[in-house]
């Protein structure tokens, strides 16, 4: 049984999901515009994942018997001051949301909520690879970034990405 903290908790959780796909297309529309395709698509994925994780959360609602409320998704803001700048963002968001999965765990246990403890440890465990996934573009995009022809081969090698 899902006490009414923990499914506000993860109806929240839902929100910031899909908030953090919304995000991530409008940052790879806006990367398509520029001509950086690899950047572009990589992204995108990144979005279908994020899309995925919510709809991860609104199956085990449902199929704990519990409640889902769709809240109002805000509308995706970010400045365009160069690539970089935009694996900073979603770095920077991604660690917002590693701390919200952690609240959630953190709430499980303290309600000794054994169920939900082992389906958010899947996320706890997803949060760290894609930390780590957009932490290593940032490296190379530091050491070889200001460099046109590194950016292109960087470009070209996230164009790579299948899933
Ligand atoms: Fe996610
Ligand atoms: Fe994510």
């Amino acid at each position: 049984m899902i006490s009414e903290k923990i499914n506000e908790i993860l109806n929240e959780q839902i929100n910031r999901e899909f908030y953090s796909g919304y995000l991530y297309l409008s940052m790879s529309a806006h990367l398509k515009e520029l001509g950086l395709n690899g950047f572009a698509k990589w992204i995108k994925i990144q979005a279908k994942e994020e899309v995925e994780h919510g709809l991860k959360i609104f199956d085990y609602l449902i199929n704990s018997n519990s409640f889902v409320t769709l809240k109002q998704i805000r509308t995706p803001e970010f400045e365009f001051r160069g690539v970089l700048s935009i694996f900073n963002h979603i770095y920077e968001h991604e660690q917002c949301i590693t701390k919200s999965i952690m609240k959630i765990a953190q709430l499980a246990d303290e309600e000794c909520d054994r169920t939900t403890l082992a389906f958010i440890d899947w996320f706890i465990k997803e949060q760290l690879e894609e930390e780590e996934a957009v932490k290593n573009i940032i490296k190379r995009l530091e050491l070889f970034g200001e460099d046109k022809v590194a950016l292109y081969l960087i470009d070209k090698e996230l164009d790579e990405r299948a899933v």
